[in-house]
Formats: structure tokens, sequence, C-alpha cells
């Protein structure tokens, strides 16, 4: 396959061909090369809040398919384990509940909550039994706050991914976070995770598309900061609009932000406002279709629905109506790549830089 080059200069960059987005072979290519070497929110602590509790979940379905299960051990440690019973093949925990041990319903195979295999009957016989081959495989399990994630086989370490989450927002109440079941939200996307993902990076469009947003931020001060594996947006409020009280020390302190958005490649968004934390999950599903899962974790209801954290229903709409529109345009026969504003388009053009850099990573 070819190697794709976004050059490194924005200014004479060319955007992604456009068969990244519609061609189901380039789609099929990316489960390995990208999403299977790259950390996805997999959960909350608060799913296994005590030694014994068990979930299980498919990491990426639609791509990876990987049937995993967060366990917290007896030491009361989490886990990320292979939910794939290591017999016979199939999965060993079928729903969320609370367990001594891990026991295979299939012919009662057990495993200790770390994963390891404790005992199986009618094995005697069996030579060179049991190795370690019988323990399920652990999964890389990472974490920034609460916040759950996991890689089957990293190409970066997560304490370097969420570093800047940890040194920009270390100031905020997060033990006060409590996750708002009800208020969750999924959208399924007529169009490809990337697509999504170039929309997500740029505020270039906020007046465009969305007419109550630009309401509330100031277009001018809009920021973009480019990290490793990640971009990290800022909005900033229009006077009397609501912002986040930071204290004197924090380094936001004299801009009044409204909102952090933080993007990790590939797939998950922290958008952090002053009622708490959208966690924004991208899946997936197909090369032109995508679902968007929207889990608010809130420390102040007050706020709610106000400023730039407010009214998000409406603002994905917006962005669902725009980049449905982009995937029908991508298809085209006349069109293939664009440029970029290097004012307002460094986040999109930085995904690019890093989708090639891992696509290119599987053919080199
Ligand atoms: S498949 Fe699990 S015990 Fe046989
Ligand atoms: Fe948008």
């Amino acid at each position: 396959m070819e190697r794709f080059e976004i050059d490194p200069d924005i200014h004479v960059a060319q955007t992604l061909p456009a068969r990244i987005y519609s061609d189901p072979d380039m789609f099929r290519a990316q489960w390995e090369s990208v999403f299977a070497r790259t950390w996805h929110y997999a959960g909350h602590a608060g799913l296994v809040s005590v030694p014994g509790q068990v979930h299980p979940f498919v990491l990426m379905p639609g791509t990876l398919n990987e049937p995993l299960l967060l366990v917290r051990d007896t030491g009361d440690r989490i886990r990320c384990l292979s939910n794939v019973c290591t017999h016979r093949g199939t999965l060993v925990v079928e729903g969320p509940g609370h367990a001594q041990q891990l026991r295979c319903r299939y012919h009662g195979r057990r495993f200790t909550l770390d994963g390891r295999f404790h005992s199986m009957p009618e094995f005697e016989g069996t030579a060179n039994f049991p190795s370690p081959k019988d323990d399920l495989p652990e999964v890389a399990l990472g974490s920034w706050e609460r916040f759950l994630l996991v890689a089957l086989a990293p190409a970066m370490p997560i304490a370097d991914v969420v570093a800047p989450l940890r040194a920009r927002l270390g100031q905020l109440p997060f033990s006060a976070l409590s996750f708002d079941q009800p208020g969750a939200r999924e959208y399924v996307v007529s169009a490809n995770w990337a697509l999504y993902i170039d929309n997500y990076l740029e505020g270039f469009h906020i007046p465009y598309v969305h007419a109550s947003l630009a309401q509330t931020l100031d277009y001018g001060e809009y920021a973009v900061e480019l990290q490793r594996h990640g971009v990290l947006q800022l909005g900033i409020a229009k006077a009397g609009e609501p912002a986040f009280a930071l204290p004197p020390a924090h380094r936001d302190h004299a801009r009044r932000v409204a909102a952090y958005y933080f993007w990790l490649f590939p797939t998950t968004m922290f958008n952090v406002y002053p009622w708490g934390v959208s966690v924004n999950v991208v899946t997936p599903l197909a090369v032109d279709r995508t679902r968007v899962s929207f889990l608010p974790f809130v420390w102040d209801e007050t706020k709610r629905e106000q400023g730039a954290g407010g009214a998000l229903d409406r603002v994905e709409r917006e962005d669902e109506a725009v980049v449905e529109a982009v995937q029908r345009g991508v298809r085209s026969r006349l069109y293939d790549r664009g440029r970029y504003s290097p004012t307002r388009e460094a986040g999109v053009h930085h995904f690019h830089r890093l989708l090639a850099e891992f696509m290119n990573h599987s053919m080199s």
C-alpha cells in the first residue's frame, strides 16, 4: 500500500487524500495500524468500585471487536483482562457483577481475579499443564483521574498521553464528579470516524455552523495547542459569558476559559466545562458509520446548561449534519485533497500527521 505524506509545514501541506475516508481497504488497514496500537476509553473506576466486581466490555466493536474484562482484584487493583477462556475460547464473564473467582461456564475452568489459571476439571493427564498460557492475558490499562483507558499493543506510554491533562487541570475538583447515566447520549453518524475527528479539531466552523455556541465563545481568542499524541483547544468566553474561576496560580487564570477540549489520538475526547467533564468516545463502526457517545460526569449541576458546556445536543446535531455532508463529498471523483488554514487548522493538520505516521508504520 502507498505511504501517506502530510508535509510538516502547514503552509505548504495538503490534507489527507479523500480515499482515507471512503475506501473500505483504508479503513481496514487502520484497525491494526492505528486502533490496536493506541489508547481508548474503557469506562470509569466506578464500574468496578469494590474487589471482586467485574465489568465485561468489547473494545472497539465494529473494528477490533476485542472481548475484555475490567476487574478489581483482591489487592484492590483494577486490571483489564482478556475475557476469552484459555481452554476453547468462550467468553468467561457474560455480564457485570461480583465474583470471588472467574469461572468459565462451558467446562468449569477457574481463574483468580488477577487472571491467573486456578483450576480445571478432567485435566489430570494433560502434559505441561497448567502453563502461563492458561492464564487470561492482561491488557495495558491506564487512567486519568477516574477515567480508564486500555490499549492492546500501545505505541506510547499512557503517562505521556495524559500528562498534558494532569499538568493543566490538576486543580479541578475531579473527586466530586458523579456520572450522570440518564444524561448520557449516543449518536450514530453516517460518516467516517476521521471526518468526525477533523471537525472536532477546529473551531474554524463555529461561526458558520454553531450560531448559539458562537454567541458565547470569543472566536478571536480560541486557541489550539499541539501535544505529541493529542490536541488541546481552549474555548474562551465572551465578556459576561460563563467561564472557569481558576486560582491566581493557574496558568489560565487571566483567560476566562469556557471549555478545555482535550483530544487524545485517536478516539477519545475529554471536554472539561465549569459543570464537569463530558467524555466523548468515538467508535468507528464501518468506513462510513461512526458511533459517538457523550458521557457526562458532573461536579456542579447548577452550571449545567450554561455557556459553551450547555446545549451540547444541539451542537452535536449541527456537527453531524456537516460531517455527513463531507462524507458525501469525499466520494466525489472531482475532489482529492485540500489545503489548511495555518491560523485555524493546526489541530486538523496534526491529526492528519499522526494518522499518516501510524498508517505508514504498518507498511514499513
Ligand atoms: S471454554 Fe472455558 S472451560 Fe472450556
Ligand atoms: Fe462543531
